[in-house]
C-alpha cells in the first residue's frame, strides 16, 4: 500500500495490500479499505465505512459515516455520498453529484454529474440518469454546457432498468416501475411507468415511511440549501 505522508488516517483503519491513499485525504476511525483500493487527493472518508476491492475513488470526495462503497465502483471528483449509505458494486458517479443519507444504490448503475438523489432513496440495478440534453459532444463551442442531472426526491424507489432525461424530478415516495423512461417530472407519492412513464395511481398511505424520517432529512438540509449545494458543486460550468 501507499499512503501519502499528509493523509489522516483515524484510529484502528485497515488498509489492504495495493491501496493508494493520496495527498490531504482524511480516512475516519475503524474504516476498512481492501486491496486495490484508490483514494485521492483530499477526498474523506467518514467513520466506519467500508471500501471494497478495487474501488476508484478520485480526488475531493466526500462519503459520510458507516457507508459502503462497492467492489470496482468509480467514484470521479467531487461525488458526494452521505452516512449509512450504499454505492453498489460496478456502480460509477459522473462526480459533482449529491447523494443523501440511507441511500440503497444497487450493482451497474450510472449516477450522473448534477444528480441529487435525497435520503432514503432505493435505485434498482441498471439505473442511468442523463444530464445534456443536446448531446454537446463536440460542439460546446456553439453551446456552452451546463449539467442539468435529474432529482430524486426522498424515500422514492427506482425499478431495474430505468432511465431519466436531462433535469427530470421525482417527486417525494414516488415508485417508477421496471424498464421506465422518465422524460417528465413525476409528482410526490406517484407510481408511474411505462415509456415515457406516466403516473399511474399513488402510493397508499400505509407504504409511506415514517414522517420524523423526512422531518429529519428537512432539518438536515432544507429544500434551498440542496439547490445551492447543487449550484455550487457545478459553479465551474457558469
Ligand atoms: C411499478 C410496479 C410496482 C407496478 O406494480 P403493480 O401496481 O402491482 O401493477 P400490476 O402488476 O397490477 O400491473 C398493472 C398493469 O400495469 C402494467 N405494468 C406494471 N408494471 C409495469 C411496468 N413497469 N411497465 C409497463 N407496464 C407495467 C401491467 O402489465 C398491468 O397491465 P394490464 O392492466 O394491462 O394487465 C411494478 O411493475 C414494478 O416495477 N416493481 C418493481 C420491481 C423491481 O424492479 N424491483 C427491484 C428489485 S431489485
Amino acid at each position: 500500500m501507499t499512503v501519502n505522508d499528509s493523509a489522516y488516517l483515524g484510529k484502528g483503519v485497515k488498509v489492504g495490500q495495493h491501496s493508494i491513499i493520496k495527498e490531504n485525504a482524511r480516512i475516519g476511525n475503524d474504516v476498512v479499505i481492501f486491496p486495490h483500493v484508490y483514494i485521492g487527493e483530499n477526498s474523506q472518508i467518514g467513520d466506519g465505512t467500508i471500501v471494497q476491492y478495487g474501488a476508484f475513488i478520485e480526488h475531493d470526495c466526500k462519503i459520510g459515516k458507516s457507508s459502503r462503497i462497492g467492489t470496482n465502483t468509480v467514484l470521479r471528483r467531487e461525488t458526494n455520498i452521505g452516512d449509512n449509505s450504499i454505492f453498489g458494486s460496478l456502480s460509477a458517479s459522473e462526480g459533482k453529484n449529491w447523494i443523501g443519507n440511507n441511500v440503497l444504490i444497487h450493482s451497474q448503475c450510472h449516477l450522473t454529474t448534477g444528480i441529487i438523489v435525497e435520503d432514503w432513496v432505493f435505485i434498482a440495478p441498471l439505473f442511468v440518469g442523463a444530464n445534456d440534453p443536446m448531446m454537446l459532444h463536440g460542439r460546446r463551442r456553439i453551446e456552452k454546457f451546463v449539467p442539468k442531472g435529474p432529482h430524486i426526491k426522498f424515500g422514492s424507489g427506482i425499478a431495474v432498468n430505468v432511465s431519466l432525461l436531462p433535469g427530470v424530478v421525482i417527486g417525494r415516495e414516488c415508485i417508477i416501475g421496471a424498464s421506465s423512461l422518465v422524460t417528465k417530472d413525476i409528482p410526490d407519492f406517484s407510481i408511474a411507468f411505462g415509456v415515457p412513464a406516466r403516473p399511474v395511481k399513488n402510493v397508499e398511505d400505509r407504504w409511506r415511511l415514517q414522517e420524523e424520517r423526512y422531518h429529519e432529512f428537512r432539518k438536515r438540509v432544507s429544500e434551498e440549501e440542496l439547490a445551492k449545494i447543487m449550484e455550487k458543486i457545478l459553479s465551474d460550468y457558469n
